[in-house]
């Protein structure tokens, strides 16, 4: 807590060195005459000194307790303040609180509903919220509807292999991988829209960068071409980065993250080529072949050395899913790219232009093994007044492991999900 974030809990303004505060006991040091405290709310953590009294004694870490006090000014303080504590009313004791110094990494997923409250855990889900509310800070500003697509899907939109299948009274039904086909149709009614959901993957693979269930920020544009889907991802990721430095400086060095660095962030990101890819990755030891797709390390390999993100453009067209656009200048290609974060971590946004032909994403969804009638709906988008439109998808999650500098993604969401986990 600082001086200055904590007066939103000063009850008593008359004198202003009167302070009455309510939070959680961060650390706890009894000693002969005296117990220090940090105290600890959702701005931080202060210091407290009180006499060691017997009531006073059987406070406890995580304890909830109300005090008021005398604060002043001390350099060497955690924030740079001391209460000197007059009362302290103890509100919600807390019994033998489990996490202590040594802990390993499987005990803090097994009690994530108390490491919640870890510093660590609270700087992250600070940036987070920043990231949230900026996104939607700059959709707003430039005239994007939010739009509220559904969960419970029949259409299948990235592939078979990473459907989640719910019984849907006795009806066969997926949760939702991607708001995109929705959203697509939408765009005929409202031209601009964006959407933040839930998306599910069943993903059998254990990397540090996959959930079963993340946090999708998507959008999807009438008119707009690959070049000017490019801009909007750019522009939007920029915006978001510069917020979360100024309103989560304090967050990112925490967290170990130089926001200086993240500051530096500037459009426009530069390209390379799915080509340049697997060349580069050949020269780096990999063996590489045109079709293949990459993986957590090629990724890092391709923007460990990055200080700036970079779009990765075009792919095969047979890795891309069916409603990707065929590049007209280069057949084998699509109109697609990915967005890739500097220093390893890799990818965090996949968008491009749609196919627009009703034969040409007939004849995919076909070759992609799934029934045309179940893409009835998705179909009637390209017989009514079809037009050529752009859209992508960021994954909140791998845009908040870059910014806080995070080596798996678990911690960029209270409760993971992920193959080995669903609980708590
Ligand atoms: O690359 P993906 O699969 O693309 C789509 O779903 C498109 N339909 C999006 C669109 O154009 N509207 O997913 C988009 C992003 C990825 O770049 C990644 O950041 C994130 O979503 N993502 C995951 N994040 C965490 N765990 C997973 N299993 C993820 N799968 C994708
Ligand atoms: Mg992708």
């Amino acid at each position: 807590m600082t001086y200055q974030k904590i007066s939103y809990c000063f009850e008593d303004k008359r004198k202003s060195d009167d302070v009455k505060l309510k939070g959680w006991i961060h650390r706890l040091r009894k000693q002969k005459g005296n117990i220090f405290l940090t105290l600890r709310d959702h701005t931080g953590i202060i210091q407290c000194i009180l006499p060691r009294t017997e009531e006073y004694s059987r406070v406890t870490i995580e304890s909830s307790i109300e005090l008021s006090g005398v604060i002043n000014k001390d350099e060497r303080s955690p924030g740079g303040y001391e209460v000197h504590v007059d009362n302290m009313d103890i509100i919600g004791l807390s019994d033998n609180y489990p996490i202590r110094k040594d802990f390993s990494t499987e005990f803090l997923n097994d009690v994530r509903h108390l490491w919640n409250r870890s510093r660590k855990m609270q700087s992250i889900m600070k940036v987070k919220a920043e990231v949230l509310h900026s996104a939607n800070e700059w959709f707003h500003n430039n005239e994007w509807y939010q739009v509220t697509p559904p969960i419970i899907n029949r259409t299948a939109c990235e592939g078979g292999s990473t459907l989640f299948k719910v019984d849907y009274f006795g009806d066969e039904a997926y949760l939702s991988q991607s708001a995109q086909l929705y959203l697509e149709s939408l765009i005929y009614s409202l031209d601009k829209v964006w959407s933040l959901t839930t998306s599910f993957r069943a993903e059998k693979s254990k990397t540090p960068r996959h959930l079963a269930e993340f946090t999708h920020l998507e959008g999807e544009q009438a008119w707009a071409t690959f070049e000017d889907i490019l801009g909007v991802e750019e522009r939007l990721l920029t915006y978001v980065v510069k917020q979360v430095v100024e309103k989560n400086y304090a967050e990112l060095e925490l967290l170990g993250q130089d926001p200086n660095d993240l500051n530096k962030i500037s459009t426009p990101f530069d390209r390379i080529t799915y080509r340049e890819a697997i060349e580069i990755l050949n020269q780096n030891g990999k063996t590489m072949e045109y079709g293949d797709d990459f993986g957590t390390d090629d990724e890092r390999i391709l923007t460990l050395e990055l200080d700036n993100p970079i779009f990765l453009v075009g792919a095969p067209v047979a890795a891309k899913p069916f409603y990707t656009k065929i590049d007209p200048c280069d057949e084998g290609n699509v109109l697609s790219a990915d967005i890739l974060a500097p220093k390893g971590y890799g990818e965090i946004l996949t968008g491009g232009q749609r196919e627009d032909d009703l034969d040409s994403i007939s004849r995919r969804i076909n070759n992609e093994g799934f029934n045309t009638e179940d893409y009835s709906w998705y179909l009637d988008l390209r017989k009514y007044g079809s037009v050529p439109h752009s859209g992508f998808g960021f994954g909140i999650e791998r845009i908040v492991r870059w910014l806080c500098n995070l080596d798996h993604i678990r911690d960029t969401i209270p409760y993971p999900r992920t193959r080995a986990r669903s609980f708590p």
